[in-house]
């Protein structure tokens, strides 16, 4: 699909058929993952696939937010392996993680896989359920699948900022 066609058809799809999302489509939006860029190409991300119905149920445990979704990854950082700003010690792990998510949300669009990007989710659970070591730190959460016939954009989708709001030329 045409790049900008693709971000402008993309839209989170929160109802979905239960069929999970089929492995060379998978193996095609981990490839994304892999080939986004992160800061001093330390790829400090990690994502957890969850593609069986036990991770499924599992998940359910840590959000509301779901969806039913057959398939979900979930984006981390390494708090170990990022690069550090000197000045002020900030890290590039979320901003790389976002980025990853990014790739995938678009890589997923492209493959006809309808997809959500959910923050409200219980990290501490997710620990717990997934076995997720202290130095590993949860940033996003994809949930995906292919979108239910019913599937359709929230009003928020259509719901936009002027630009003059949120663009400076030159200064603030
Ligand atoms: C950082 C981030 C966090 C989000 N968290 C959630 C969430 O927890 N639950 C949810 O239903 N949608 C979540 N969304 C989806 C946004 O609500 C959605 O992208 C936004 O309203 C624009 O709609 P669209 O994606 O259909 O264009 C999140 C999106 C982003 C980028």
């Amino acid at each position: 699909m045409e790049f900008y066609e693709l971000i402008k058809n993309r839209y989170s799809v929160r109802s979905f058929t239960g069929e999970r999302v089929k492995k060379e489509s998978l193996d095609k939006i981990l490839e994304a993952a892999h080939l986004a860029p992160t800061g001093c190409n330390f790829q400090p991300q990690r994502i957890l696939v969850l593609n069986t119905t036990e991770a499924i149920e599992k998940l359910q445990k840590c959000t509301r937010s779901h969806f039913g979704a057959p398939t979900a990854l979930l984006v981390c950082y390494n708090k170990d392996e990022c690069w550090t700003r000197k000045y002020d010690g900030a890290l590039s792990g979320p901003v790389d993680a976002c980025i990853v998510a990014t790739h995938m949300l678009l890589a997923a669009e492209n493959e006809g896989v309808g997809c959500t990007w959910v923050m409200h989710f219980n990290p501490f659970k997710m620990r717990e359920e997934f076995n997720i070591p202290e130095n590993i730190i949860p940033v996003a959460l994809l949930v995906m699948g292919y979108a239910a016939e019913d599937a359709k954009p929230h009003p928020y989708h259509s719901e936009f900022r002027d630009m003059c709001e949120t663009v400076r030329y030159e200064k603030f």
